[in-house]
């Protein structure tokens, strides 16, 4: 079915330089940009998006690293998307991630792992409303 899914370009995937590497595999992958904007992340805004990992104890490092530069946010239209991003992406862990992969080519540790993508469309449906408001987001 046809799905929408959030993705995150992250600081060390914009500090490379690799944003459209990394929108290209999307769009070969047959998912659309429906919409998409670079934004520098609060403290409160990072953490907010993370409130699920908030009492893990990553989570300091997580916002810190999430703040330290702009990110890119989009939403992703297609077939299966959530599962499409997912595999698109490969393992959080960029050390366990399959070859070919987003975080095998591009993640160095799982801090700095590239992407973000939603694992579910309920995380889908919360995070999409947490970046874009209904007029931001462009279906072709
Ligand atoms: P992400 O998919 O953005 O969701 C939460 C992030 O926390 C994850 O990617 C990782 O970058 C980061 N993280 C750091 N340590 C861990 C860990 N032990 N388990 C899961 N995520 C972690």
């Amino acid at each position: 079915a046809t799905e929408r899914t959030l993705s995150i370009i992250k600081p060390d995937a914009v500090a490379k330089n690799a944003i459209g590497e990394i929108i290209a595999r999307f769009e070969k992958a047959g998912l659309q940009v429906v919409a998409a904007k670079m934004l520098q992340l609060s403290e409160e805004k990072a953490g907010g998006f993370y409130a699920e990992h908030k009492e893990r104890p990553f989570f300091k490092d997580l916002v810190g690293f999430m703040t330290s530069g702009p990110v890119v946010v989009q939403v992703l239209e297609g077939n299966d998307a959530i599962a499409k991003n997912r595999d698109l992406m490969g393992a959080t862990n960029p050390k366990e991630a399959a070859p070919g992969t987003i975080r095998a080519d591009f993640a160095e540790t799982i801090d700095a792992n590239a992407v973000h993508g939603s694992d579910s469309s309920a995380s889908a449906e919360r995070e999409i409303a947490y970046f874009f408001s209904a007029d931001e987001i462009c279906p072709r």
